[in-house]
């Protein structure tokens, strides 16, 4: 995708245009992460049910799957739900699972329409059925979809995750010897897929909270104030903007060439 993709729904003179015009689109993240985090804090601002909060931050996912998808992005993760998440009240629960199966149903056209592949990373064999079989339609009906990579983790624990790809290794007979870092990442969900160039959390919080455990080890962190289903276009951009801005060293020196350019596995020992 392009500028001018982008800026065929942005609209002119607005602060998102000038943001967008500040993209280098030769150096995008291949891969955003998102931590969605602050939608109970957005409702209680409001003296609404936390609920209402989750509601309203469908909104946020549309805008942000939408300009990721014509930024270019080649991969966007949203953390949805995490393994941890079945603390929280039953009715909270079955909220967010309604409202995902609502959020496909009538997204899917809009996914197809701009060549988007659903996936889910995670748990998603602990769900419901109803959520299952929801999930399953919009894995199949996008699975030929060739542009943005769009994974929602749900029932998701970094550290599962990690234990999941063990057991994969070992039910599948890798020999110890041939297990490296590299042949371990084929086991996990994200397998085939770059590691998160960008890891963005919303609502303040200073943690990951299980989140891509393996896959963060270099990913650069963004945190923003603003809650949840507050974000939008143009907090999205302000992040790929700041990210244009950081050095990328992966645990080597400055280099003439530009470490910006450099990539985990070049530095490498
Ligand atoms: C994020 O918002 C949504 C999920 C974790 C599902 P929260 O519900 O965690 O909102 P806060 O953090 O309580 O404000
Ligand atoms: C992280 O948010 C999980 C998701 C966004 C799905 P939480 O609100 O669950 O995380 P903590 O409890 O603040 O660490
Ligand atoms: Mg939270």
């Amino acid at each position: 995708m392009s500028l001018e993709q982008l800026l065929a729904v942005i609209p002119p003179g607005s602060p998102d245009e000038t943001l967008a015009r500040q993209v280098n689109f030769d150096q995008l993240p291949a891969h955003i992460a998102i931590i969605m985090d602050g939608n109970g804090r957005w409702a209680a601002q409001r003296h609404l049910p936390r609920v209402e909060g989750h509601r309203a931050g469908i909104d946020s996912v549309r805008d942000v799957v939408e300009t990721s998808a014509r930024l270019g992005i080649d991969v966007l993760t949203l953390y949805a739900f995490s393994v941890e998440n079945w603390k929280r009240p039953l009715a909270e629960v079955n909220t967010l699972m309604m409202l995902l199966k609502r959020y496909i149903r009538l997204e899917l056209a809009t996914l197809l329409t701009n060549n988007i592949q659903f996936r889910v990373i995670g748990r998603p064999e602990e769900l419901a059925p109803d959520v299952q079989d929801e999930l399953e339609i919009g894995i199949r009906k996008t699975a030929a979809n060739t542009g943005m990579q769009f994974n929602i983790a749900l029932n998701y624990g970094g550290r599962a995750e990690i234990v999941d790809a063990a057991r994969r290794a070992m039910a599948a007979g890798v020999n110890p010897d041939d297990l490296d870092e590299r042949r371990f990442g084929e086991f996990l969900y994200t397998a085939g897929q770059p590691d998160p160039d960008l890891l963005i959390r919303t609502s303040g919080e200073m943690r990951v909270s299980n989140f891509l455990l393996w896959q963060i080890a270099y990913s650069e962190i963004w945190v923003t104030e603003t809650l949840w289903p507050d974000f939008r276009r143009r907090d999205l951009l302000e992040a790929v903007v700041a990210y244009q801005k950081r050095e990328r060293r992966y645990g080597g020196i400055k280099s003439a060439k530009s470490a910006k350019t450099a990539t985990a596995a070049e530095s490498l020992p």
